[in-house]
C-alpha cells in the first residue's frame, strides 16, 4: 500500500494512497491466499475523509452517506487484482463503457487523449476473443511515481501518466491492458513460474488488435521495438540465464517481482506465434484463441493445460506430432533458456524500419555526409518510428565524436521530446556517450516519473559509464528514492 504525500502527486495538494497488487504484494493489503492459482469474488466498504474519492477493481460500486463506498466485484478473480486508490480525483466519459479518472489538473488531457478511442479496441477484443465479462472498463491515470506503464486492474485498468503523450503515440500500452481482460484476468497463470502465459498471449492479443486498428506496418515495427527490448535483455544476461526460459523455478521464499524481465513478454510472443504458425491460418487461430479462452475462464492454468488443449483443439497437429519437431519442441520452448528459435516475420514493417535504419547508418559514420542526413526529413515520422531510430543509434553508441551534439542540435523533436519512450531512449544515448551537456536531462526525466523500466536502465548505464554519471546516479537517487515505489527503491539500491 503507497501512501504519497501532497508533493508526490500532480496537483500537490492533497495526499493519495494506491495498492499495487502484482505479484505478491497485496498480502500487506488484506488477508488472502496470495497466489495466483485461488480465485474469489469481494466486496468492500471504505470510507475516505471528506473531499475524497475511492475507486476499486469492482464491477459495482456506490456513494452512500458519510464518505463511505460500497464496491463489489461479482467476478471470481486472482488476490493479485483487487486494487484500491483513495485521492482527490476525477471522472470524465469516453465511451458508452469508459472512463478516465484522473487529478484534477490532468483530466482534461486525460479525456482529451482517450475520447473515443477506448471502445474501438473493446468491440475488437470481443470479435477475436469472445464477450468482454467485466462490465465497464475505466483507466485511472496515477501519480508520476507509479512503477508501471499500466497495471490490468479489472474494470479499472491503473496507467503511468506519461501516457498523457498528447497524440495518442503511447496508446499501445492501453491495448496491452485492454488484452490482460481476456488472458490474465479471465484464463489466469496458475503459478508466477508460468507469467508468460499472462504476458506471452497478452502480446500476441495486444499485437492482434493493433493489427486489425492500425494495420501490419505499424504493428510490427511496434513489435520490432519489443524484439530489440528482448535482444538487449539477453545481451545483458547471457542467453543460457536461467530466466530467460518461458517456464521459471522460483524457489520457495524468492520474490517473483525478483524474475520479472523481458522473457515472458517477447519470448512469449514469440511462442504464441509460433502456434499461429503451426496452424497457418490466422481466422483459424483466432477461433482457437476464443475457444481457449471460454474452455479455462475463471480458472488458473498451467502451459500444459494450454498446450494440451492446443493440440485437443487441432487433432492432424498432434497427429503430425508437432509438439515434437526438432529444434521446436514445445519442451525446449518452455524448458530451455535462450533466443527464440521462431521469429515471426516482421517484414511489413519494413517501409518504416528502413528509412530508420538508413538514417542511423549515416549518423554512425566517421566522416558525417550532412547532405545525405539532411536530405531525410523526419518531421513526418511516428514515434515508433523515432523509438525504433533511436534504439539503432544506442545500439552502434557511442557514436564517433562530435556526431552525437550535431545529432541533437538537428533534431530538436528528439532532443526536446516530451514524450517518455523517446526521453528514455534520449537519456540512454546521453550516457552511452558521456554527453555531460545533456545530463541535466537524465536527471530531470528521474525526477519526473518513476516507471521501473526507465528508472533501472538509466541507473545501470550510469553505474556502469564514468566517474560522472556514477556521481549523478548517487545524486539523482538521494533526491528522487522518496517518491519512488518500494519495489524499485530496492531495485535501484542494488544497481548502486
Ligand atoms: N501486469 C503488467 C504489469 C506488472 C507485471 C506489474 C509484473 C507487476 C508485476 C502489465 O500488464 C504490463 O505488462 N505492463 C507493461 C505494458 C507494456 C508491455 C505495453 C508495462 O508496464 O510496461
Ligand atoms: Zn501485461
Amino acid at each position: 500500500v503507497c501512501w504519497l504525500s501532497p508533493e508526490q502527486t500532480a496537483g500537490k495538494q492533497k495526499p493519495y494512497m494506491y495498492t499495487q497488487g502484482q505479484a505478491v504484494l497485496n498480502r500487506s493489503f488484506f488477508p488472502c491466499f496470495d497466489t495466483p492459482s485461488v480465485k474469489f469474488t469481494y466486496s468492500a466498504t471504505v470510507k475516505v475523509p471528506e473531499g475524497f474519492m475511492a475507486v476499486m477493481s469492482a464491477t459495482s460500486w456506490e456513494k452512500q452517506k458519510d464518505n463511505t463506498f460500497v464496491f463489489k466485484m461479482s467476478q471470481p478473480i486472482p488476490s493479485y487484482l483487487v486494487a484500491l486508490v483513495v485521492g482527490d480525483i476525477v471522472s470524465a466519459d469516453v465511451g458508452p463503457r469508459s472512463r478516465v479518472w484522473a487529478e484534477p489538473c490532468l483530466i482534461e488531457a486525460a479525456k482529451k487523449e482517450y475520447d473515443g478511442v477506448i471502445e474501438e479496441f473493446l468491440t475488437v477484443g470481443e470479435k477475436l476473443f469472445g464477450p468482454y465479462v467485466w462490465g465497464r472498463y475505466d483507466i485511472l491515470f496515477m501519480p508520476p511515481s507509479f512503477p508501471f506503464g499500466g497495471m490490468e486492474n479489472p474494470c479499472l485498468t491503473f496507467v503511468t501518466p506519461c501516457l498523457l503523450a498528447g497524440d495518442r503515440s503511447l496508446v499501445d500500452v492501453i491495448i496491452h491492458e485492454i488484452s490482460h481482460s481476456w488472458f490474465g484476468n479471465l484464463v489466469t497463470n496458475a503459478t508466477w513460474g508460468e507469467f508468460w502465459l499472462n504476458e506471452g498471449f497478452t502480446m500476441y492479443a495486444q499485437r492482434r488488435i493493433s493489427t486489425e486498428v492500425y494495420g501490419a506496418a505499424y504493428t510490427c515495427l511496434e513489435a520490432a521495438t519489443g524484439r530489440a527490448l528482448l535482444r538487449q535483455h539477453m545481451d545483458a544476461t547471457g542467453e543460457d540465464h536461467p530466466l530467460n526460459k518461458l517456464r521459471v523455478v522460483i524457489e520457495p521464499g524468492i520474490n517473483p517481482d525478483d524474475t520479472y524481465n523481458e522473457t515472458p513478454y517477447e519470448k512469449g510472443y514469440c511462442f504464441v506465434s509460433y502456434l499461429a504458425h503451426l496452424v497457418g491460418n490466422q481466422s483459424k487461430f483466432d477461433a482457437f484463441l476464443q475457444a481457449y479462452v471460454n474452455q479455462f475462464k475463471f480458472q488458473s492454468i498451467t502451459a500444459d493445460d494450454t498446450l494440451g488443449f492446443f493440440l485437443e483443439y487441432f487433432p492432424e497437429l498432434k497427429e503430425k506430432g508437432v509438439d515434437s519437431i526438432p529444434g521446436f519442441e514445445f519442451n525446449r520452448w518452455l524448458n530451455t533458456p535462450g533466443w527464440p528459435p521462431y521469429l515471426p516475420d516482421l517484414s511489413p514493417g519494413q517501409q518504416l524500419m528502413k528509412p530508420a535504419d538508413a538514417l542511423a547508418e549515416l549518423w554512425a559514420a566517421d566522416s558525417l555526409n550532412m547532405e545525405a542526413v539532411e536530405a531525410v526529413d523526419i518531421t513526418g515520422w511516428r514515434t515508433y518510428q523515432l523509438v525504433y531510430f533511436l534504439d539503432q543509434i544506442l545500439q552502434k553508441s557511442p557514436l564517433p565524436e562530435g556526431n552525437v551534439e550535431r545529432l541533437s542540435k538537428m533534431y530538436p523533436k528528439i532532443s526536446k521530446a516530451q514524450n517518455a519512450e523517446l526521453r528514455l531512449r534520449w537519456c540512454q544515448i546521453i550516457l552511452k556517450n558521456n554527453l555531460e551537456a545533456e545530463f541535466s536531462k537524465v536527471k530531470e526525466f528521474l525526477h519526473s516519473q518513476g516507471k521501473q523500466k526507465y528508472t533501472l536502465p538509466l541507473y545501470r548505464s550510469m553505474w556502469g559509464g564514468s566517474e560522472a554519471t556514477r556521481a549523478l546516479a548517487m545524486e539523482t537517487f538521494s533526491a528522487t528514492a522518496p517518491q519512488l515505489h518500494v519495489n524499485v527503491q530496492n531495485y535501484v539500491k542494488k544497481i548502486l
